[in-house]
């Protein structure tokens, strides 16, 4: 499916039509964050199956609707369920949601997920601020006819996770009780978690922690110009690092315990997150 511009217009007006305001960040709640959409004030939810053109999540643990509300006065819309390359959708698919914001009139977009720790210094529960990533999997999100509208049809990658951002995350750790590293993300399509050996190569490449999903978003928001901050939680050790196979309920499991701390650090970071026009 290739989108043309009318069918992210027509998204970004049945949602405005809907949303009590025009907001002022997106976050994306990745498996960390599921709880956060619960402690907006005044929330309001609109689901994604009542969005023209909207992708349906398939994960069972994400809910598939985006809630508006404020957060320490500031005016936000939660992605309460994301889309991933393993459900099966093309990347040209991928890029439909971060468009949508755009449209909406966002001017930031925070992007959360679990990732597995290849940083052998990295501890499950630690948070990792991305500086960078590595995707060498192929095809881009952004193949296929430019929209000129959104942004050119070669862009810069050189700041993607926006310094000015990061910097306030890094701020913010200082009165977090969670410990915060800075580092480079590396995307695997999954959904099989990696093998040691691609693990192994990782950590060679430059690579701190390895994930499923943000990638497309991140490429999404630079072509259009929207500042990112990208937050990963350790819920394992990456494949081979310890004598244990993973599991997804090990995932869930840290992803529970880290919840309240890395859902506070959040909120102070968008306390503190000064938004240009
Ligand atoms: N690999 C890929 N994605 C993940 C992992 C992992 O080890 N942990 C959580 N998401």
């Amino acid at each position: 499916m290739q989108y043309d511009f009318s069918h992210y217009q027509a998204a970004a007006e049945y949602i405005r039509a809907h949303a009590p305001f025009v907001p002022d960040l997106a976050i994306v709640l990745g498996s960390c964050l599921g709880p956060f959409a619960e402690t907006l004030e005044n929330p309001v939810a609109i689901d994604y199956a009542d969005i023209p053109n909207f992708l349906l999540t398939t994960v069972e643990s994400h809910a598939g609707k985006l809630v508006f509300g404020t957060v320490q006065g500031k005016r936000v819309v939660c992605m309460s369920g994301r889309f991933h390359f393993y459900e099966g959708y093309a990347y040209e698919q991928l890029v439909l949601p971060v468009r949508v914001l755009k449209l909406l009139g966002v001017r930031a977009l925070i992007l959360t997920n679990a990732a597995g720790a290849v940083n052998e210094q990295y501890r499950p529960g630690d948070v990792m601020i991305l500086s960078d990533h590595i995707k060498l999997t192929g095809a881009s999100p952004l193949r296929g006819p430019n929209l000129d509208a959104f942004g050119p049809r070669f862009f810069d990658m050189t700041q993607a996770y926006t310094p000015a951002l990061r910097a306030v995350a890094r701020e913010c750790a200082k009165r977090s009780s969670l410990t915060v590293h800075e580092g480079v993300y590396m995307f695997f399509t999954g959904p099989q978690f990696e093998t040691p050996a691609e693990i192994r190569a990782a950590r060679v490449l430059g690579a701190d922690a390895v994930g499923m999903s943000t990638v497309t978003e991140t490429l999404t928001a630079a072509h259009c110009g929207l500042p990112v901050l990208a937050l990963s939680v350790m819920t394992n050790m990456a494949a081979g690092v310890l004598e244990q196979p993973l599991s997804e309920q090990e995932v869930e499991e840290t992803a529970t315990r880290i919840a309240a701390p890395f859902s506070a650090y959040v909120k102070d970071i968008i306390a503190h997150i000064s938004l240009g026009k």
